[in-house]
Protein backbone atom coordinates (compact mmCIF):
# COMPACT_ATOMS: atom_id res chain seq x y z
CA UNK A 1 0.00 0.00 0.00
CA UNK A 2 1.27 3.67 -0.83
CA UNK A 3 2.65 5.08 2.44
CA UNK A 4 1.79 8.68 3.63
CA UNK A 5 3.20 10.80 6.56
CA UNK A 6 0.88 13.59 8.19
CA UNK A 7 2.74 15.79 10.00
CA UNK A 8 0.15 16.59 12.58
CA UNK A 9 -2.92 15.17 13.48
CA UNK A 10 -5.66 16.53 11.32
CA UNK A 11 -9.41 16.00 11.91
CA UNK A 12 -10.78 12.81 11.97
CA UNK A 13 -12.89 12.93 8.29
CA UNK A 14 -9.82 13.00 5.92
CA UNK A 15 -7.82 10.39 7.94
CA UNK A 16 -10.29 7.56 7.84
CA UNK A 17 -10.62 8.67 4.02
CA UNK A 18 -6.57 8.04 3.65
CA UNK A 19 -6.95 4.91 6.14
CA UNK A 20 -9.23 3.38 3.45
CA UNK A 21 -6.85 3.71 0.64
CA UNK A 22 -3.16 4.30 2.12
CA UNK A 23 -0.55 3.37 4.57
CA UNK A 24 -0.90 6.13 6.76
CA UNK A 25 1.64 7.09 9.02
CA UNK A 26 0.87 10.07 11.30
CA UNK A 27 3.43 12.55 14.16
CA UNK A 28 1.09 12.59 17.13
CA UNK A 29 2.97 15.39 18.96
CA UNK A 30 1.05 18.17 19.94
CA UNK A 31 4.78 20.11 19.01
CA UNK A 32 5.20 20.02 15.44
CA UNK A 33 8.35 17.47 13.64
CA UNK A 34 11.71 19.38 12.79
CA UNK A 35 12.45 19.43 9.17
CA UNK A 36 15.02 16.57 10.12
CA UNK A 37 12.06 14.37 11.91
CA UNK A 38 9.83 15.34 8.23
CA UNK A 39 12.39 13.54 6.40
CA UNK A 40 13.00 10.74 8.83
CA UNK A 41 9.67 9.42 9.19
CA UNK A 42 8.76 10.85 5.36
CA UNK A 43 11.62 8.42 4.31
CA UNK A 44 9.65 6.01 1.91
CA UNK A 45 6.50 7.78 1.80
CA UNK A 46 4.91 8.59 -1.72
CA UNK A 47 2.48 10.69 -0.22
CA UNK A 48 2.88 14.07 2.44
CA UNK A 49 0.71 15.77 4.65
CA UNK A 50 1.89 18.84 5.40
CA UNK A 51 1.24 22.39 7.33
CA UNK A 52 1.45 25.88 6.76
CA UNK A 53 4.75 26.02 9.46
CA UNK A 54 6.52 22.79 7.83
CA UNK A 55 9.67 24.35 5.98
CA UNK A 56 8.88 22.20 2.45
CA UNK A 57 12.01 22.96 0.68
CA UNK A 58 13.77 21.64 -1.89
CA UNK A 59 16.57 19.91 0.63
CA UNK A 60 13.70 17.99 2.31
CA UNK A 61 12.43 16.73 -1.13
CA UNK A 62 16.14 15.75 -1.89
CA UNK A 63 16.02 13.26 1.13
CA UNK A 64 12.81 12.00 -0.05
CA UNK A 65 13.58 9.82 -3.36
CA UNK A 66 10.11 8.19 -3.75
CA UNK A 67 7.71 11.43 -3.12
CA UNK A 68 5.03 11.95 -5.72
CA UNK A 69 2.11 14.52 -3.89
CA UNK A 70 2.35 17.03 -1.22
CA UNK A 71 -1.13 17.61 -0.24
CA UNK A 72 -0.87 21.42 1.85
CA UNK A 73 -3.86 21.22 4.68
CA UNK A 74 -3.83 25.34 3.92
CA UNK A 75 -5.02 28.04 0.92
CA UNK A 76 -1.17 28.99 1.39
CA UNK A 77 1.43 27.42 0.36
CA UNK A 78 4.44 29.77 0.78
CA UNK A 79 6.09 27.13 3.09
CA UNK A 80 6.73 25.15 0.32
CA UNK A 81 9.49 25.49 -2.40
CA UNK A 82 6.74 24.59 -5.74
CA UNK A 83 9.23 25.29 -8.07
CA UNK A 84 11.99 22.81 -6.46
CA UNK A 85 8.64 20.17 -6.15
CA UNK A 86 7.96 20.70 -10.39
CA UNK A 87 11.49 20.29 -11.07
CA UNK A 88 11.57 16.79 -9.38
CA UNK A 89 7.92 15.91 -10.80
CA UNK A 90 5.92 16.41 -7.06
CA UNK A 91 2.80 17.54 -7.38
CA UNK A 92 1.33 20.16 -4.59
CA UNK A 93 -2.15 20.82 -3.98
CA UNK A 94 -3.64 22.82 -1.40
CA UNK A 95 -7.25 23.54 -0.03
CA UNK A 96 -9.07 26.67 -1.79
CA UNK A 97 -11.98 27.93 -1.37
CA UNK A 98 -13.75 25.84 1.48
CA UNK A 99 -11.92 28.08 4.21
CA UNK A 100 -12.53 31.32 2.17
CA UNK A 101 -15.72 32.36 4.07
CA UNK A 102 -14.38 31.70 7.71
CA UNK A 103 -11.47 33.43 7.13
CA UNK A 104 -13.59 36.48 5.71
CA UNK A 105 -15.72 35.71 9.50
CA UNK A 106 -12.69 36.19 11.05
CA UNK A 107 -11.59 39.10 9.39
CA UNK A 108 -14.76 40.57 10.13
CA UNK A 109 -14.15 39.41 14.34
CA UNK A 110 -11.03 41.45 13.78
CA UNK A 111 -12.31 44.47 12.21
CA UNK A 112 -15.06 44.81 15.12
CA UNK A 113 -12.74 44.00 17.61
CA UNK A 114 -9.88 46.43 16.42
CA UNK A 115 -12.53 49.59 15.85
CA UNK A 116 -14.98 48.94 18.75
CA UNK A 117 -11.38 47.84 21.42
CA UNK A 118 -13.10 44.76 22.22
CA UNK A 119 -9.67 43.33 23.62
CA UNK A 120 -9.16 46.08 25.36
CA UNK A 121 -12.17 46.53 26.74
CA UNK A 122 -12.36 42.65 27.76
CA UNK A 123 -8.86 43.07 29.70
CA UNK A 124 -10.11 46.14 31.45
CA UNK A 125 -13.74 44.27 32.82
CA UNK A 126 -11.24 41.13 33.58
CA UNK A 127 -8.88 43.18 35.46
CA UNK A 128 -11.62 44.65 37.72
CA UNK A 129 -11.02 48.42 36.17
CA UNK A 130 -14.54 48.74 35.79
CA UNK A 131 -15.66 51.35 38.54
CA UNK A 132 -18.13 53.41 37.56
CA UNK A 133 -20.79 52.11 35.89
CA UNK A 134 -21.18 53.73 32.96
CA UNK A 135 -18.95 55.92 31.54
CA UNK A 136 -19.52 58.90 28.92
CA UNK A 137 -15.86 59.12 27.45
CA UNK A 138 -14.81 55.31 28.19
CA UNK A 139 -13.72 53.00 25.79
CA UNK A 140 -14.66 55.27 22.96
CA UNK A 141 -13.93 53.71 19.66
CA UNK A 142 -14.44 54.41 15.53
CA UNK A 143 -17.79 53.54 13.84
CA UNK A 144 -17.94 51.00 11.10
CA UNK A 145 -20.71 51.58 9.30
CA UNK A 146 -20.64 54.12 7.31
CA UNK A 147 -16.89 54.02 6.71
CA UNK A 148 -14.50 53.12 3.49
CA UNK A 149 -12.86 49.61 3.45
CA UNK A 150 -9.81 49.29 1.56
CA UNK A 151 -9.14 45.54 0.47
CA UNK A 152 -6.10 44.84 -0.52
CA UNK A 153 -5.82 41.82 -2.59
CA UNK A 154 -9.65 41.05 -4.38
CA UNK A 155 -8.98 37.09 -4.63
CA UNK A 156 -11.70 34.82 -2.93
CA UNK A 157 -11.00 36.03 0.70
CA UNK A 158 -11.03 39.54 -0.41
CA UNK A 159 -14.19 39.67 -2.04
CA UNK A 160 -16.30 37.24 0.76
CA UNK A 161 -14.82 40.52 3.16
CA UNK A 162 -16.58 43.16 0.83
CA UNK A 163 -19.42 41.68 0.80
CA UNK A 164 -19.74 41.13 4.37
CA UNK A 165 -19.47 45.01 4.34
CA UNK A 166 -22.90 45.55 2.67
CA UNK A 167 -24.90 45.99 5.94
CA UNK A 168 -23.02 48.56 6.91
CA UNK A 169 -23.42 50.94 4.60
CA UNK A 170 -20.13 50.92 3.55
CA UNK A 171 -17.78 52.62 0.63
CA UNK A 172 -15.79 49.66 -1.01
CA UNK A 173 -12.39 50.19 -2.90
CA UNK A 174 -9.84 47.77 -3.31
CA UNK A 175 -7.17 46.97 -5.53
CA UNK A 176 -5.81 43.84 -7.97
CA UNK A 177 -3.74 42.86 -10.06
CA UNK A 178 -6.11 42.21 -12.55
CA UNK A 179 -9.29 42.63 -14.02
CA UNK A 180 -11.50 39.61 -13.88
CA UNK A 181 -15.52 38.22 -13.47
CA UNK A 182 -15.14 39.03 -9.63
CA UNK A 183 -13.92 42.43 -10.19
CA UNK A 184 -16.88 42.66 -12.61
CA UNK A 185 -19.31 41.68 -10.00
CA UNK A 186 -18.12 43.46 -7.11
CA UNK A 187 -18.64 47.00 -8.99
CA UNK A 188 -21.36 45.70 -10.11
CA UNK A 189 -23.07 44.19 -6.89
CA UNK A 190 -21.26 45.77 -3.91
CA UNK A 191 -20.67 49.19 -6.12
CA UNK A 192 -16.63 48.62 -5.38
CA UNK A 193 -14.49 50.62 -6.53
CA UNK A 194 -10.95 49.75 -7.86
CA UNK A 195 -7.88 52.27 -7.12
CA UNK A 196 -4.18 52.34 -7.31
CA UNK A 197 -2.60 51.38 -3.96
CA UNK A 198 -2.15 54.96 -2.79
CA UNK A 199 -5.45 55.76 -3.21
CA UNK A 200 -6.69 53.26 -1.35
CA UNK A 201 -4.08 53.50 1.73
CA UNK A 202 -5.30 57.89 1.40
CA UNK A 203 -8.92 57.08 1.31
CA UNK A 204 -9.89 53.75 3.53
CA UNK A 205 -10.76 54.01 7.14
CA UNK A 206 -10.58 50.48 7.24
CA UNK A 207 -7.74 48.56 5.93
CA UNK A 208 -8.03 44.80 5.49
CA UNK A 209 -4.86 42.71 3.06
CA UNK A 210 -5.76 39.73 1.39
CA UNK A 211 -2.50 38.67 -0.84
CA UNK A 212 -0.12 35.88 -0.79
CA UNK A 213 2.40 35.44 0.41
CA UNK A 214 5.16 35.84 -2.72
CA UNK A 215 8.62 38.05 -3.08
CA UNK A 216 7.12 40.57 -4.56
CA UNK A 217 4.23 40.78 -1.75
CA UNK A 218 6.89 40.36 1.06
CA UNK A 219 7.16 43.81 2.86
CA UNK A 220 4.32 45.16 0.54
CA UNK A 221 3.16 47.28 4.02
CA UNK A 222 5.72 49.04 5.40
CA UNK A 223 6.49 52.53 6.80
CA UNK A 224 5.80 54.39 3.55
CA UNK A 225 2.28 52.86 3.42
CA UNK A 226 1.71 53.37 7.10
CA UNK A 227 2.09 56.75 6.60
CA UNK A 228 -0.25 56.98 3.82
CA UNK A 229 -3.03 55.98 5.70
CA UNK A 230 -5.42 58.45 7.27
CA UNK A 231 -4.71 59.51 10.96
CA UNK A 232 -6.72 56.75 13.17
CA UNK A 233 -7.18 54.18 10.29
CA UNK A 234 -7.62 50.74 11.34
CA UNK A 235 -5.41 48.18 9.58
CA UNK A 236 -5.88 44.47 9.63
CA UNK A 237 -4.42 41.20 8.65
CA UNK A 238 -5.50 37.76 8.08
CA UNK A 239 -3.27 36.28 5.48
CA UNK A 240 0.43 36.02 5.92
CA UNK A 241 2.61 38.34 8.67
CA UNK A 242 5.55 38.94 5.93
CA UNK A 243 3.82 40.73 3.71
CA UNK A 244 3.77 43.42 6.71
CA UNK A 245 6.70 44.94 7.79
CA UNK A 246 6.15 44.71 11.36
CA UNK A 247 7.81 46.48 12.75
CA UNK A 248 7.24 49.66 10.89
CA UNK A 249 3.35 48.54 11.79
CA UNK A 250 4.56 48.83 15.58
CA UNK A 251 6.00 52.24 15.12
CA UNK A 252 2.84 53.79 13.23
CA UNK A 253 0.52 51.85 16.31
CA UNK A 254 2.90 53.51 18.90
CA UNK A 255 2.68 56.67 17.45
CA UNK A 256 -0.99 56.87 17.20
CA UNK A 257 -1.26 57.41 13.75
CA UNK A 258 -2.63 53.97 13.14
CA UNK A 259 -5.37 53.85 15.01
CA UNK A 260 -5.50 49.98 16.11
CA UNK A 261 -4.77 46.96 14.04
CA UNK A 262 -6.11 43.37 14.16
CA UNK A 263 -4.01 40.53 13.37
CA UNK A 264 -4.12 36.89 13.16
CA UNK A 265 -0.83 36.69 11.28
CA UNK A 266 3.01 37.75 12.42
CA UNK A 267 6.56 37.89 10.92
CA UNK A 268 7.19 34.67 13.41
CA UNK A 269 4.94 32.39 14.54
CA UNK A 270 4.12 31.48 17.39
CA UNK A 271 4.55 35.39 18.69
CA UNK A 272 7.78 35.75 20.76
CA UNK A 273 7.00 37.01 24.12
CA UNK A 274 9.44 39.97 23.84
CA UNK A 275 7.33 40.94 20.49
CA UNK A 276 6.81 44.70 21.38
CA UNK A 277 2.79 44.14 20.15
CA UNK A 278 2.09 42.62 22.95
CA UNK A 279 2.91 45.10 24.93
CA UNK A 280 0.38 47.51 22.86
CA UNK A 281 -3.61 48.18 23.77
CA UNK A 282 -4.16 49.32 20.47
CA UNK A 283 -4.16 45.87 18.62
CA UNK A 284 -5.99 42.87 18.70
CA UNK A 285 -4.04 39.58 18.63
CA UNK A 286 -5.24 35.98 17.35
CA UNK A 287 -3.03 32.67 17.06
CA UNK A 288 -3.36 32.13 13.03
CA UNK A 289 -7.09 30.75 13.45
CA UNK A 290 -8.79 32.45 10.12
CA UNK A 291 -9.94 28.70 8.85
CA UNK A 292 -10.26 27.21 12.31
CA UNK A 293 -14.09 26.39 12.27
CA UNK A 294 -15.14 22.87 12.82
CA UNK A 295 -16.51 22.69 9.92
CA UNK A 296 -13.84 23.99 7.76
CA UNK A 297 -11.39 22.33 9.29
CA UNK A 298 -13.05 18.95 8.93
CA UNK A 299 -13.62 19.77 5.02
CA UNK A 300 -10.11 20.72 4.55
CA UNK A 301 -9.13 17.73 5.91
CA UNK A 302 -10.78 15.75 3.56
CA UNK A 303 -9.83 17.91 0.86
CA UNK A 304 -6.45 17.08 1.52
CA UNK A 305 -7.18 13.06 2.19
CA UNK A 306 -8.72 13.58 -1.98
CA UNK A 307 -5.73 15.03 -3.55
CA UNK A 308 -3.80 13.12 -2.10
CA UNK A 309 -5.46 9.95 -3.38
CA UNK A 310 -6.25 11.34 -6.43
CA UNK A 311 -2.97 11.89 -7.39
CA UNK A 312 -1.89 8.87 -6.38
CA UNK A 313 -3.80 6.93 -8.15
CA UNK A 314 -2.50 9.21 -11.27
CA UNK A 315 -5.21 11.17 -11.70
CA UNK A 316 -5.10 14.99 -11.53
CA UNK A 317 -5.94 16.10 -8.36
CA UNK A 318 -8.87 18.47 -7.65
CA UNK A 319 -6.19 21.37 -6.48
CA UNK A 320 -3.19 21.35 -7.69
CA UNK A 321 -1.19 23.90 -7.78
CA UNK A 322 1.65 22.80 -9.99
CA UNK A 323 -0.26 21.41 -12.96
CA UNK A 324 2.77 22.12 -15.18
CA UNK A 325 4.52 19.04 -13.42
CA UNK A 326 1.51 16.46 -15.36
CA UNK A 327 2.70 17.92 -18.35
CA UNK A 328 6.19 17.08 -18.02
CA UNK A 329 5.53 13.74 -17.76
C1 LIG B 1 -4.13 29.59 6.43
O1 LIG B 1 -3.44 30.53 6.73
C2 LIG B 1 -4.15 29.01 5.13
O2 LIG B 1 -3.35 29.40 4.26
O3 LIG B 1 -4.98 28.11 4.91
C1 LIG C 1 -8.25 32.31 -1.03
O1 LIG C 1 -9.06 31.40 -1.09
C2 LIG C 1 -8.07 33.46 -1.95
O2 LIG C 1 -7.75 33.22 -3.12
O3 LIG C 1 -8.23 34.62 -1.54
Amino acid sequence: MDRVFVTRMIPESGIKMMKGALDVRIWENKMPPSKKEIIERSKGCVGLVSLLSDPIDAELMGCLDDLKVISQYAVGYDNIDVQAATERGIIVTNTPGVLTETTADLTWALIMAASRRIGEAERFVRRGDWKVAWGPQMLLGNDIFGATLGIIGLGRIGEAVARRSEGFEMRVLYTTRSSNERTERVEKELNATRVDLDTLLQESDIISIHVPLTNETRGFIGKREFAMMKKGSIFINTSRGAVVDERALVESLKSGHLGAAGLDVFQNEPIHMDNPLLKLENVVLVPHIGSASFATRSKMSTMVAENVITALKGERPPNIVNPEVLNNE
